[in-house]
């Protein structure tokens, strides 16, 4: 996949305010290394601007556009009340899943409030790589105070339904609630481009949010807060991210795990290794 549809090009009413923060820069911006730490890595060569998708600007403006989001939501115990507690327990379930210890290359699709990202960077070994990628340029931002210098991190302005970057080339990829957040076509290409990106081998690592169990009181109050302020995470409650695997999931394994009463979940996709 490595054409940006026109939908995410389209230019959408926003806040004033927007107009001096990341949707201004986005839309002039075409050059990756923007937002580049560390520009060791391997990207294929663009020079195509990166659009800010129309549902981030419709819809996440708040939380990750504005200017005054970084500064609200950066909070360790925001994002874990967010989560009811559980921030923690699932940024740890995902790195368990990369490895103890990193020795290879891994991808992180886009920004995570709180320190998932730290945490990550705090198991590369001395072999190990990082490269993160986001559409927000505020969010590259905040993303690089908050690793103050550290090496072997590649931080790209990039859109995850067109990464640029070669194929198979991380030994892991991880999408921490991100697929929630895209329609479901962009989800789609989301997937593939994870999955795309990964060498054979490979796991591509998703948490995010699931459908409850009858039981879980929590299913009743999620469902005011999601369809309020994320309309697309209800397809996570109707479908299995399995279901968006592209070509049906042939030569990939898959392993789902659930947590809090099934309001979270771990998905796990391995590429089978070539024969
Ligand atoms: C990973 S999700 C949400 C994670 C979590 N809720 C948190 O606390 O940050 C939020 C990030 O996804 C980014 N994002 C959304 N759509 C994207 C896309 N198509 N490509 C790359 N990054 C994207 C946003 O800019 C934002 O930084």
């Amino acid at each position: 996949m490595s054409s940006q549809p026109a939908q995410y090009t389209a230019t959408l009413p926003r806040p004033p305010s927007l107009d001096k923060g990341a949707g201004s820069e986005s839309a002039t911006t075409g050059d990756e290394e923007l937002a580049s730490l560390d520009d060791s890595s391997e990207t294929t060569p663009f020079s195509a601007p990166v659009p800010l998708p129309a549902y981030l600007q419709q819809t996440y403006w708040w939380a990750y556009l504005h200017p005054a989001s970084v500064r609200i939501f950066e909070r360790q115990w925001l994002v874990n009340l967010i989560l009811w507690g559980n921030f923690a327990r699932l940024r740890d379930l995902a790195l368990d899943e990369i490895g103890p210890s990193i020795p290879g290359a891994v991808l992180q699709v886009a920004c995570v409030y709180g320190n998932f990202t730290e945490r990550l960077v705090e198991r590369l070994e001395p072999t190990g790589r990082l490269d993160v990628v986001d559409v927000a340029p505020v969010q590259l931002e905040n993303l690089k105070e908050k690793l103050n210098g550290a090496t072997r991190i590649g931080v790209h302005h990039q859109d995850s339904t067109n990464l640029h970057f070669a194929d198979a080339s991380y030994d892991c990829v991880v999408v921490f609630f991100l697929l929630h957040e895209q329609p479901e076509d962009v989800r789609a290409q989301t997937i593939a481009q994870a999955l795309r990106v990964v060498k054979p081998g490979g796991k591509v690592v998703f948490v995010d949010y699931h459908r409850p169990d009858r039981t879980n009181p929590f299913r009743y109050v999620m469902v005011p807060i999601l369809t309020t302020l994320e309309p697309f995470a209800m397809d996570l409650w109707r479908k299995d991210i399995a279901e968006w695997l592209p070509d049906g999931g042939r030569s990939m394994t898959v392993a789902k795990e659930t947590y809090f009463g099934g309001l979270y979940q771990k998905v796990v996709v391995t590429r089978q290794e070539q024969a």
